[in-house]
């Protein structure tokens, strides 16, 4: 068989915020790099990230600091973030923010000529830095352009199937070039995933085709560990109108603008759940209301609630939000100057991922490190807008950095030709052309329905039991599904290999929620609606010869210094 072989010092796995941050901190190392993008170079979930990128670097709000964006971030993410990375991102976010700016990000302005910064749900303060409604849009295209100057290999459209190791370390990576599918050897002395999150894994999200796992899922098949998988983030306000871009978001830098959630009685309701912070709460509590309200019965025609920002006038909408302007005009025909949007929650970021150490992104694997939204820690129960933004900037350069450190200390590896071998027999297996295959889209479309309806906004024990024993029925099918048609440009075999990854990390995420008895941010049980002292852990899953295999880790305490910023726990 001919396959591409390549070598590296560093093996950059995605191609969003997080992998490109990483593959410029590597090349400034001076390694050589390598960066693997499974879609066409620039398309990345960052994009999704629009309202705001947090930062408190007091330009709107003079009163904000790192501190209270680390209280922020801890007290919302329901006391299980690590908070050595809550501590990083407070007070690293304003200088992220800053070297963005000198890499070329245009932002938004005060008028003294300031960073102009917006609200946004769980943030004390105005905090979001951004460039109308298209901020990470602006920073991939400056991160694009300062990779594409650089010395990098970048390989779009490529996918990586497995992880290749020698003994415990990772050593690279075995995939194929999707336009020509030719195999291809990336042998490495460090690898970084930063494949982003898994949001297809449900019927309903605003994350694209790219978002399913995979490089959450080629870790833990490497033996890395996983926490919090039960964590999914539904974003409040996604598009319910018409079908096809149901899900799609809906900015929250809509409601950190002046945007209003009504019910279609004309009731203001989050005046109900959250009387204080309204429309800005948590995105955990305003999704849920939504869901309540729903639910009683008071939605919309098609199933949502409205969203209001007509009231601020047509030059403001323009100037503040002219993404959605388009967004809805262009989709669904509502001018948003003058008429209501109707939105509902959708599935938009996952907590959850590989275990990462705070300093150095290093997972629990040798040679094998992890960034953004591919990692957890972070963000635990409930991650504040915009917080992964500074996320994928921050662990990005880390991960990057430390991968470098650890290239130097070590001889190369070359990927046998063994090896490619047998990953390519494994997957061309798919193509075999048995008349009895299975089509991947159905079992696909069982498991996210599954998903939607047993790991949706509000579970419970029967229902997410009943979701583990149809994704281990998929789980027994796959070695039937299969797709016609050759290796280039083969739609129904990245279905095929989606899959696979998909049903690996339901079974983690429905493990992990049923292990999970109490409420805690994103995580609501029906069955267990309080939150409770003894799960102050994060759920850890391992891969036991196939099997997942749960542990609970304590959450590390602060030191006392960051204890008295934290101050007192609230246990709702
Ligand atoms: O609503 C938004 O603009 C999303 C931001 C984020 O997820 O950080």
């Amino acid at each position: 068989m001919e396959y591409d072989s390549h070598e590296c010092d560093v093996l950059v796995i995605g191609a969003g915020g997080a992998g490109m941050r990483a593959a410029i901190a590597a090349l400034d190392k001076g390694c050589s790099v390598i960066m693997l993008s499974k879609s066409v170079l620039g398309k990345a979930h960052t994009v999704m990230a629009e309202g705001g990128i947090a930062a408190s670097v007091a330009n709107v709000d003079s009163g904000d600091d790192w501190k209270t964006h680390f209280r922020d971030t801890i007290v919302e993410g329901c006391y299980i973030g690590n908070w050595r990375m809550a501590e990083i991102l407070a007070k690293e976010a304003p200088g992220a923010v800053y070297e963005l700016e000198r890499f070329g990000a245009l932002f938004d302005r005060t008028t003294e000529g300031k960073i102009m910064q917006r609200a946004f749900g769980g943030h004390t303060f105005k905090r979001l830095c951004h460039v109308g409604d298209r901020t990470g849009l602006e920073i991939i295209r400056t991160l694009e352009d300062k990779i594409l100057h650089r010395n990098a290999k970048v390989f779009d459209e490529t996918v990586a199937t497995s992880l290749a190791k020698d003994g415990d370390r990772v050593v690279g990576a075995i995939g194929f070039h999707m336009r020509t599918g030719r195999f291809a050897a990336f042998s490495a002395k460090s690898t970084v995933i930063a494949t982003g999150g898994l949001g297809r894994i449900y019927k309903v999200t605003s994350n694209s085709w790219e978002g399913t796992g995979d490089g959450i899922a080629l870790a833990f098949k490497a033996g890395a560990e996983l926490s919090d998988m039960e964590m999914m983030q539904f974003h409040p306000t996604g598009m319910v109108w018409p079908p096809a871009v149901r899900g799609l978001l809906v900015t929250e830098g809509v409601r950190g603008e002046g945007g209003i959630l009504y019910n279609s009685k004309n009731e203001r309701f989050m005046l109900k759940y959250s009387p204080e912070k309204k429309e800005l709460d948590a995105r955990d509590i305003v999704a849920r209301s939504i869901y309540y309200e729903i639910q009683k019965g008071n939605g919309t025609e098609h199933g949502g609630v409205y969203l209001d920002i007509a009231y601020k006038g047509r030059e403001f909408i323009m100037k503040k939000l002219p993404g959605m302007y388009e967004q809805f005009k262009e989709f669904s025909g509502v001018d948003i100057t003058k008429d209501r949007m109707e939105v509902a929650p959708t599935t938009h970021y996952f907590m959850g991922g590989i275990r990462a150490d705070p300093e150095s992104c290093a997972t629990t694997v040798d040679g094998l490190y992890a960034a953004g939204e591919s990692a957890s820690g972070l963000h635990g129960a409930n991650r504040l807008g915009g917080n992964s933004l500074a996320d994928i900037l921050i662990f990005g350069r880390r991960a990057g950095e430390h991968a470098s450190e650890h290239a130097k200390g070590i001889a190369a590896h070359h990927i046998s030709r063994t090896d490619v071998e047998r990953e390519a027999g494994r997957i061309m297996r798919y193509l075999d052309g048995h008349p009895d295959a299975k089509s991947p889209y159905l079992l696909t479309d069982r498991l996210r329905e599954a998903m939607q309806r047993h790991m949706g906004i509000i579970r419970d024990g029967e229902g997410i039991r009943k979701g583990l024993g149809i994704i281990k029925g998929i789980k027994s099918e796959l070695i039937g599904v299969g797709v016609k048609g050759i290796m280039d440009f083969n739609q129904g075999l990245i279905e095929c290999i989606a899959l696979e990854h998909m049903t690996v990390l339901a079974e983690c995420m429905m493990a992990s929620a049923l292990e999970r008895e109490e409420s805690r941010g994103a995580h609501a049980r029906s069955d267990f609606p309080k939150k409770r002292q003894e799960w102050k852990v994060n759920i850890i899953c391992v891969n036991r010869g196939g099997k997942v295999s749960l542990s609970h880790s304590k959450v590390p305490e602060p030191p006392m210094e960051l204890a008295e910023i934290i101050g007192e726990e609230r246990y709702a």
